[in-house]
């Protein structure tokens, strides 16, 4: 028997509620969505107008409670203006990842006002979500990007692709890459892996879904990735030029503090996220070098 858009929605919904989805309306609204090629407005209008659940929809909706992340299953992220193709291999951009790319859009436009074009830099860049939100929102900026992970760089390849946006997108350690823009970048940007060895995530779709390459910051404090690839940055960025750095909620006062310990640094400020917590720090590439900074 053909059954009700409605009913399964809403038996959907009850079902990713009981496996712990955190917003399993939503997400069951999304699938429907998917399934049927359409908007979430328009499967809200066909529930009301009692219209037949699509064929496939209920294994989806099974999958999604085995907490199979719900942009695997659509295939899509949408991050800032775009939207972005993920899957397996590749880290699914978030929500509180959009304000550090906000703040990187921000420091490129304040370069391009200028007169300049901006040259930006995004560092550890997985599905190209920051650099390719960078280009969408500045497109005077020439926008470079770099990924470890082979799995990862093909999603980014086919990202710029899809969104024709005209990236330098490399295959590469971003600790040292970019030999030829030294001292010649305006924004460097990066949402490295930061999270606490040992620290294992709690939500399965990030626990059994992101690679672990995306997640771990390399020691107890998860700072070690992120302030060797400060680091890089410092040695990329022109004097006055700007970093943009995510981190974890609980590193707003460490990972400043470190920076500023560099000597590196100039106006190192932290930055809260929609929901008033720490995220993302910002600093600008002083004119003085550290003793123990090759030059
Ligand atoms: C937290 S994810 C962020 C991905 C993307 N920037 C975003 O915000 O959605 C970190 C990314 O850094 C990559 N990565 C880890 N170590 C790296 C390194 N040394 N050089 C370049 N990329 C690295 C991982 O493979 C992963 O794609």
């Amino acid at each position: 028997m053909t059954r009700e858009l409605g009913a399964a929605v809403r038996a959907a919904t009850a079902r990713l509620a009981d496996a712990g989805v955190p917003s399993p309306e939503a997400d069951a609204v999304a699938l429907a969505a998917h399934v049927l090629g359409t908007s979430a407005a328009e499967v809200r209008k066909a529930m009301v107008l009692g219209r037949a659940a699509p064929d496939g929809y209920e294994t989806l909706v099974d999958e999604r409670a085995r907490r199979v992340p719900l942009q695997h299953l659509t295939g899509r992220a949408g991050f800032r203006g775009i939207e972005l193709r993920v899957g397996p291999g590749v880290f699914t951009p978030r929500p509180e990842t959009e304000l550090v790319a906000g703040l990187a859009v921000e420091a490129a436009r304040v370069v391009a006002a200028g007169g300049a074009s901006p040259v930006v830099v995004d560092l550890c860049t997985g599905s190209g979500a920051i650099a390719l939100a960078v280009k969408d929102e500045v497109p005077g900026a020439q926008v470079h990007a770099v990924e470890l992970s082979p799995d990862a760089y093909a999603w980014a390849l086919a990202n710029r692709d899809a969104l024709a946006l005209d990236v330098d997108v490399r295959l590469g350690d971003a600790t040292e890459a970019f030999d030829d823009l030294l001292g010649a970048v305006d924004v460097v940007v990066s949402n490295p892996p930061y999270i606490p060895a040992g620290m294992e995530p709690v939500d399965p779709e990030v626990r059994d879904h992101d690679p672990g390459v995306a997640l771990y910051g390399g020691d107890p404090t998860g700072l070690a990735i992120p302030l060797v690839v400060a680091a890089r940055a410092a040695r990329l960025l022109r004097a006055g030029g700007r970093l943009l750095m995510e981190h974890a909620d609980t590193q707003g006062g460490t990972l400043p503090a470190r920076l500023r310990a560099t000597g590196q640094w100039r106006d190192v400020v932290d930055h809260v996220d929609l929901n008033g917590r720490p995220r993302a720090t910002s600093a600008v590439r002083s004119t003085a070098r550290s003793a123990e900074e090759p030059a």
